[in-house]
């Protein structure tokens, strides 16, 4: 197909009331990704293939300063345009005027609370335009059409969308819905959005009475039929909810045909970017935060949650492991049971198996890391870096005072409390030594019974 160039419109000023939010709509968030971004991604997908220059516009209302900043972590080609009055979607769309007036083989218009939209629907609405369409209406049947606009056909053609508050009964019993997202030819798009009236029960400018304008013109306007879940708008945070799950549902699908072995999926949660190689096991209830690449033949057992952290080939977390920013697994290290690690690297082979904390620290290859050590890295105003070496031992209940290094091959005896470097194949020792005192557990007992007595009388 000829590269076509793009222009796509995101709707993004709605005020978003029922969400009861001090926060934009939009910027809510499923997987951790708010979700205008869903939708921006969505779109960047779609453009690809199809095109050289693909831009994007943004029309903005409440909270538009957070919804730049989020929408420019993710596109920084995006512009932005303030849509100050809401008069209707014909009307937001022409706060970007300015980009429509521009030369665009396509312009697509979709909505910033369509998290849920696939690239795949979006090329499929372009691929209609390129092959002749001039308007291409994604429509949708929803188990309950009510609240929804109806999609008027005649001959194949798309011949008006009614809004339900104009609809007549007989127009009510059509179940086949407008999605709100369309596309038309970049030739026609802003003479055909400029002409819409505002003469209808709401008082608004509606982006759906272009279908009727574009008809009587004698252009070409279709309807596709698109999945339901495409189109789903999030309105309230039921609604949020209701979004996650099925996203939650698509990406363990994703992830279990790439080659994942999810052995209770509904309780696994990923985030929109966790990357995840094929021949990795993930137990029962384990949540994904945002940042977190799997490498091939992990075990993530039970209840962990992970998040800003690479999880190398063959290693092993959990159960009830928490892996926080900045934890890097090389190959083959586990992170056992009640552990916590942070802005660490924990070399190939090491083990931390424990009820530990390591935190801002480097532990080499083949270490060993008893129960219970924790890295003291905080004095309670800054943080200090903790160094060990490969194949040494820490033995169980230690406490690493940073700033500290501690060598190649060194034992660090368990209960110590560490502060000064530990040379390379030393042995430390940071604890009171044992003392034994013959027969004083018998004369403790005697002495103890007979306070016990006294107190009873
Ligand atoms: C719209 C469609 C309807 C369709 C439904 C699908 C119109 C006239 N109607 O109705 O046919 O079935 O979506 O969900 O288009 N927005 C602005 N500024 C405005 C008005 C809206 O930015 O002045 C944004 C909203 O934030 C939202 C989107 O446009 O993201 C759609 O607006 P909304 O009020 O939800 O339209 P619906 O009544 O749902
Ligand atoms: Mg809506």
């Amino acid at each position: 197909m000829a590269s076509r160039s793009c222009l796509t419109i995101i709707l993004a000023a709605g005020e978003g009331t029922r969400m009861k939010s001090s926060m934009s709509k939009v910027l809510h968030e499923i997987a951790g990704l708010p979700l205008v971004g869903h939708v921006v991604k969505a779109v960047q997908g779609a453009g690809a293939p199809h095109e050289e220059s693909s831009d994007l516009a943004v029309v903005v209302g409440r909270g538009a300063a957070d919804v730049q900043k989020a929408v420019g972590k993710i596109s920084d080609t995006a512009r932005f345009y303030e849509q100050t009055e809401r008069l209707g979607t014909a009307h937001a769309v022409l706060a970007a005027r300015e980009a429509l007036a521009e030369p665009h083989d396509d312009v697509l218009v979709v909505f910033g609370d369509t998290p849920l939209i696939e690239e795949t629907s979006l090329r499929a609405a372009r691929g209609k335009l390129a092959e002749g369409a001039d308007i291409v209406v994604m429509g949708f049947r929803p188990e309950n059409p009510t609240g929804y606009g109806r999609l008027i056909e005649q001959d194949g053609k798309l011949v008006a969308i009614v809004e339900e508050k104009d609809a007549t009964d007989e127009q009510r019993k059509i179940t086949f819905c407008n999605g709100g997202l369309m596309a038309l030819s970049g030739k026609y798009a802003l003479q055909l959005i400029s002409a819409v009236k505002n003469d209808n029960s709401k008082g608004e400018y509606y982006l759906t009475d272009v279908v009727k304008l574009a008809h009587a013109q004698g252009l070409n306007v279709i309807a596709i039929d698109v999945p339901v879940e495409n189109v789903i708008g999030i309105n309230n945070r039921a609604e949020l909810a209701e979004a996650e799950a099925l996203w939650q549902a698509r990406k363990r699908r994703d992830v279990m045909f790439s080659g994942v072995t999810l052995i209770a999926p509904e309780t696994v949660f990923f985030a929109h970017d966790t990357l995840i190689e094929a021949d990795v096991l993930i137990e029962p209830n384990v949540f994904f935060g945002t940042k977190v690449t799997v490498e091939s033949g992990a075990v993530i057992h039970a209840f962990s949650h992970i998040e800003g952290a690479h999880i190398g080939a063959n290693t092993s977390v959990g159960p009830f492991a928490r892996l926080r920013p900045g934890a890097k697994l090389a190959e083959k290290a586990k992170v056992g049971n009640f552990c916590e690690v942070k802005n660490a690297d924990i070399g190939a082979g090491a083990k931390v198996n424990h009820l530990s904390y390591i935190g801002d620290a480097t532990v080499g290859a083949d270490t060993n890391i008893g129960a219970g050590v924790i890295t003291c890295n905080y004095d309670g105003y800054n943080k200090f870096k903790t160094t060990i070496g490969s194949n040494a031992f820490v033995g169980s209940n230690s406490a690493l005072i940073a700033p500290l290094t501690i060598g190649n091959g060194v034992y660090v005896a368990s209960g110590s409390v560490i502060t000064d470097e530990v040379p390379e194949n030393a042995l430390a020792l940071g604890r009171a030594r044992q003392v034994n005192k013959e027969g004083r557990a018998e004369i403790l007992r005697e002495k103890y019974k007979a306070i016990k007595a006294s107190k009873n009388k």
